[in-house]
């Protein structure tokens, strides 16, 4: 039988394999636009047009294709490259941020756009919410989609020195929207191996025997690699500056099992299917050992110790109980606060398990590269990771490498979240690549995600608040029980964080705290936007606004008589962290930024009939950057085109750095962002950059490129003076020329007079900046929101966020980060679960199961931003990326007790929760 279609227009005769799907058909052909999100007909990453209508290629059977005209993105444009209506309205509407999705969104736009019936004369497509049921977006938050649909353009062309505080789009925004941006498995690799992982079945259990002898026989099996193959050093997966920070308690491959579905083994095959038969053809002798899945039975006497015979030298706090990290800490006596107070509100609010879902799932390729000079290899890394230097530390640490013979680079990655500052896929393919020294490449899959990577950690938080009848807060006691699951990977951290700025933003002089991150047997947790902080705030704010309620306050009034002011220390019963500033502050004007909002409604406006309405608003403090450190490096160079080259080696997934960090540069030399070029996330790039997270991808990425920019340009005048030997300062005539003693010279001439003069070298400069001291960023949120009092259903009427970024470097790009943090956080606080069984193990390993919010759900959040300038970060800007999330979940719970009276301490607060406790409170339950 012959096989024939056309792809991009282009003949393809080539047979699919038996059951092979078509997109991964098309990916084999080169196709990569064409993305894998799922896998299970979800996600809609995978998009393609065969015979113009849209499909999920992963649901597609290829040989289904025979005859047929398949479309992928890359076949959008017109032959002269020209782009296609809908890519051009996704450019100039900047409908993305890590753009993984965007494939999938412009073709199912597209198809729609075709369609008869669902355009209108003016091409714009109705009914977005039906349109985009298939198409999930795990950053935007959708509404900068919404805009590219409807044609609505932001984009700006700064002029030559003046990109900053301007809205450009990514540079790397017309390859986004033409598929052509390669994320880490759009690259070809000849003799590429796959390897798979087999998982634990059981909770807790110790390996007696492996035997891979069946597995080993599998054809094209290389290599079957068991806890017997790998180092037996211990480490942390969590990736910090300082990996003190983190508890040593995890192997590559070890032989006891902590969690459902943590590796067992690894088998390397020619093709992913022959190492998923090596998985299945191995047999594994457990002996199965007593599990704990809930943080207070694990921390009592008698429980089952999940890393015994480890303790402190790992930096666990207490292994016995099953405790990872504790913090203890009063100011002043929480007990005579509590007796100055006319009102307390105790309550114990419980937060859930939730998955970060970036489309891109985690996973790395591993290959040898001639080393230069031809002598011998070195080993190259391509990893979805938020962390390329600190993953080159851990994996020479781990397998005795020297750095330089060791490189690792991200590619566009596809969406993190925090989730990515992790190595879990990095140590074993490396470990197969040495063994077999073989291009070895491993890709989670949906499922692997939830069994195999982190989730955000559950809290419970007791909560005891006290407040004078005027409404000054008297105390606020806290305990606090952070579940991070079998491994203490950010465990301690992430707790510590939680009980930082949540606490300082209240100005109470009485506060105590007990918090502990406990160990238990279920899928690890770890960083994730917000890093704790949420699930405290969660807690905080909701007393906050009782105590308010309870003394017959406005909710507002209550907070803006305890908030911090500006010349405040900002204390917390764990100690001070002395570099931490408020350089600048925002927190009033959010407050007076929602009472302006709340001003201009009307309390029936949108209600449906019949239905309960209510309001609520919460804030939140946040460090403009992690504790003990954040290093970054940054390069700028004039090269001999007239352009500048900037390196700098934080990751770019969707955060927007690279955008900033083109601003910074061309602000700094006063030219056109056309003329800079930024090379990111490749360890042979810089020198070191500590990673992208922590918000810190303008403050301290951005701080080390501004640094290097006017190093650069101080030195470029330096030359002009001395070239023309009249000592006076570069003056910039435009994009690319400078006045040099009254004569114009561009800046390739200058570039050549330097290199031919000798006294500038490459022409470049250095930058680098420590993260420390810090300032603090600002945020508040408010909701109108209506109940269904029959149905439990809500539906948001309103979305205030007031955001205080410092000097907003490219509002556009900061208006999206705050949008699709309210959309994750309003997830997360309506419906998103990672279940777990009595065993630990996750029932919801799959985005049909795990409810991400789609385009329906998320309403259009009205963003503003503070008018500040922060005194430590670069030209004033602050962080913006984590911070959204935080008062998301208690402003909305404020609202709904505003709407129902009711006091909502867990979430998520599904539907269903919240009939039942309506019909509760009336009796009907
Ligand atoms: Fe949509 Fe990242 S931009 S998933």
């Amino acid at each position: 039988m012959s096989f024939h279609l056309r792809i991009n227009g282009r003949p393809c005769d080539i047979e699919p394999r038996a059951g092979q799907c078509l997109r991964t058909y098309l990916r084999e052909r080169g196709w990569f636009g064409v993305k894998k999100g799922c896998d299970a007909g979800d996600c809609g990453a995978c998009t393609v047009h065969v015979d113009g209508e849209a499909v999920h290629s992963c649901l597609y059977p290829a040989f289904r294709a025979e005859g047929r005209s398949v479309t992928t993105v890359e076949g959008l444009a017109g032959p002269d490259g020209e782009l296609h209506p809908v890519q051009r309205k996704f450019l100039d509407a900047q409908g993305f941020q890590c753009g993984f999705c965007t494939a999938g969104f412009l073709m199912t736009t597209v198809a729609l756009e075709q369609e008869k019936g669902t355009a209108r004369d003016d091409g714009k497509v109705e009914d977005l919410p039906r349109a985009f049921k298939g198409n999930l977006c795990r950053c935007t938050g959708y509404r900068a989609i919404e805009d590219a649909v409807r044609g609505v353009t932001h984009t700006e062309r700064p002029r030559a020195g003046e990109a900053v505080g301007k809205s450009p789009g990514a540079p790397a925004g017309s390859r986004i929207v033409t598929g052509t941006a390669w994320y880490t498995f759009d690259v070809e690799i000849p003799g590429l191996l796959h390897m798979k992982l087999l998982r634990s079945p059981h909770p807790h259990a110790r390996i007696l025997a492996i035997d891979t002898s069946a597995a080993q026989r599998v054809p094209g099996v290389h290599a079957v690699l068991t806890h017997e193959d790998a180092p037996g050093t211990l480490y942390s997966s969590a990736r910090h500056e300082h990996p003190a920070q983190d508890p040593d308690d995890t192997r590559v491959l070890d032989d006891t099992v902590r969690h459902v579905g943590q590796r067992v083994a690894a088998v390397v095959a020619d093709s992913e299917r022959a190492a998923e038969e090596g998985c299945r053809r191995i047999e594994v002798t457990y002996e199965l050992l007593d599990h704990v899945t809930d943080p207070e039975e694990a921390m009592r006497p008698g429980a089952p110790v999940i890393h015994a015979g480890k303790g402190a030298a790992e930096r666990i706090a207490r292994v016995e109980n099953n405790v990872a990290g504790e913090a203890h800490g009063e100011t002043g006596c929480v007990r005579e606060g509590f007796a100055e107070a006319a009102v307390v509100h105790e309550a114990t609010y419980r937060t859930q398990r939730v998955q970060h879902a970036s489309l891109e799932t985690h996973g790395c390729v591993a290959y040898f590269e001639p080393k230069e000079g031809g002598t011998g290899e070195r080993l190259t890394v391509r990893s979805s990771t938020q962390t390329p230097f600190l993953t080159r530390r851990a994996l020479c640490a781990l397998y005795g490498l020297p750095e330089d013979e060791v490189r690792v680079v991200a590619g566009r990655v596809g969406g993190g979240f925090g989730g990515k500052q992790e190595m879990l896929t990095e140590d074993i393919v490396v470990l197969a690549a040495l063994r077999l020294r073989r291009p070895v490449k491993l890709e989670y899959t949906r499922a692997e995600q939830f069994h195999g990577a982190t989730t955000r950690h559950p809290f419970t938080v007791t909560i005891k608040a006290g407040a004078r009848a005027d409404g000054t807060l008297t105390a606020i006691q806290m305990r606090v029980v952070a579940n991070t699951g079998a491994y203490g990977n950010h465990g301690p951290a992430v707790m510590f964080h939680s009980v930082g700025e949540s606490f300082s933003v209240y100005r109470a002089p009485h506060k105590k705290v007990d918090a502990f991150s406990v160990y238990t047997n279920v899928v690890p947790a770890g960083a994730f936007r917000g890093y704790g902080l949420g699930q405290v705030t969660f807690a905080l704010e909701s007393a906050m606004d009782e105590l308010a309620r309870r003394l017959g306050m406005d909710p507002l009034d209550f907070r803006e008589k305890n908030i911090i002011g500006p010349g405040d220390h900002l204390t917390g019963p764990v100690g001070e962290e002395e570099d931490l500033h408020i350089a600048s502050y925002g927190l009033a004007q959010c407050l007076a930024t929602v009472r302006r909002a709340i001003a201009r409604e009307r309390p029936d406006d949108g209600v449906p009939p019949g239905w309960l309405a209510g309001q609520g608003a919460a804030v939140a403090m946040t460090a403009t950057g992690p504790t003990g450190g954040h290093y970054a490096d940054a390069a700028v160079t004039l090269l001999a085109d007239g352009t500048y080259d900037v390196a700098v080696g934080t990751a770019e997934f969707g955060n927007g750095t690279t955008t900033v960090h083109q601003q910074i540069t061309a602000g700094a030399l006063a030219t056109t962002l056309d003329r800079v070029t930024v090379r990111q996330s490749d360890t042979d790039v810089v020198r070191h950059d500590t990673g992208a997270f922590g918000s810190t991808g303008t403050v301290v990425a951005g701080k080390a490129v501004l640094l290097a920019a006017q190093a650069l340009a101080r030195r470029l005048t330096t030359f002009a003076a001395r070239y023309t030997d009249v000592p006076r300062h570069l003056c910039v005539l435009g994009a690319d020329a400078v006045d040099c003693a009254g004569r114009t010279l561009t800046l390739k001439e200058l570039h050549e007079a330097a290199l031919r003069g000798g006294g500038l070298g490459e022409v470049s400069a250095q930058g680098h900046w420590g993260g420390s001291p810090r300032s603090v960023a600002f945020n508040a949120q408010w909701f109108k929101v209506a109940v269904d009092p029959d149905t439990g259903e809500t539906k948001i009427l309103r979305s205030v966020h007031a955001a205080d970024a410092g000097k907003v470097m490219n509002p556009l790009q900061c208006r999206g980060q705050v949008e699709g943090g309210v959309a994750q956080a309003l997830g997360a606080a309506l419906f998103e679960t990672v279940r777990t069984d009595e065993r630990g193990e996750v029932t919801t390993a799959g985005f049909r199961r795990y409810r991400l919010p789609q385009y329906a759900d998320v309403p259009r959040t009205e963003v503003h931003f503070m008018e500040t300038t922060d005194a430590i970060g670069p030209l004033g800007a602050k962080s913006m990326s984590e911070s959204p999330f935080n008062p998301v979940a208690p402003a909305l719970a404020n609202a709904l007790r505003d709407a129902t009276g009711l006091r909502f301490t867990e979430l998520p607060v599904t539907r269903d929760r919240l009939w039942l406790a309506m019909a509760r409170a009336a009796g009907r339950a």
